[in-house]
């Protein structure tokens, strides 16, 4: 028994003896900070936080990017990243079935290349939102002028700027 007893460690000196490493305590109370934080900053009652605040703030901008710009020759929203992932739900819902999936044209022509009704913003704008003879709907009822910038938005991202579809 007394033999053992030298192998382990001595009674004298235990685990709970030794005193918390600093980075430990450190990240504890950090933790309770951050999670008090979380609570208050997310707690619309105590923050005034909301969702609704946010989407209305965005809301308003986009609104006032469409009034400001009025009649648009340029598309508001070339290369801004997430209109054109909204384009692109746009399109697979709206277009693909006939311009493709890589919009090479199917039932209506290839939009990757020449457009004969004009290339530049407005035209193609035109083109999406009056529809055109030969058959291409018009979607300005069922799409609004934001939505319609937003699709030409992701469609120019293959169109000119050659990004994947
Ligand atoms: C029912 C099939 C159909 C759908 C749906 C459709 N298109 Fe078309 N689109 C056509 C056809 C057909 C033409 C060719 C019209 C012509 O030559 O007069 C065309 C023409 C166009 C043109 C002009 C091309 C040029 O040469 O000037 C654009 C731009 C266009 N479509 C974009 C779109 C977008 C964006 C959508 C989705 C919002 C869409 N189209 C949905 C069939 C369609």
């Amino acid at each position: 028994m007394e033999e053992r007893r030298e192998i382990n460690d001595s009674p004298e000196h235990l685990e709970k003896d030794n005193p918390i490493p600093k980075a430990w305590m450190i990240l504890f109370v950090g933790l309770i900070l951050w999670g008090l934080y979380y609570i208050w900053f997310y707690t619309p009652q105590i923050s005034g936080w909301s969702y609704y605040k946010r989407l209305e703030a965005e809301l308003t901008k986009e609104k006032q990017i469409l009034k400001e710009e009025k009649p648009l020759h340029e598309n508001p929203y070339e290369q801004n990243e997430k209109a054109i992932a909204e384009g692109k739900v746009i399109y697979a819902t709206y277009c693909s079935m006939c311009h493709g999936d890589n919009l090479k044209g199917g039932v209506g022509p290839d939009l990757t290349g020449r457009l004969k009704y004009g290339e530049t913003d407005d035209k193609k704008f035109e083109s999406i939102a009056k529809g055109r003879g030969g058959g291409m709907p018009p979607f300005l009822d069922q799409l609004g002028r934001d939505r319609i910038w937003k699709v030409l938005a992701y469609v120019d991202s293959v169109r000119e700027y050659g990004r994947p579809y």
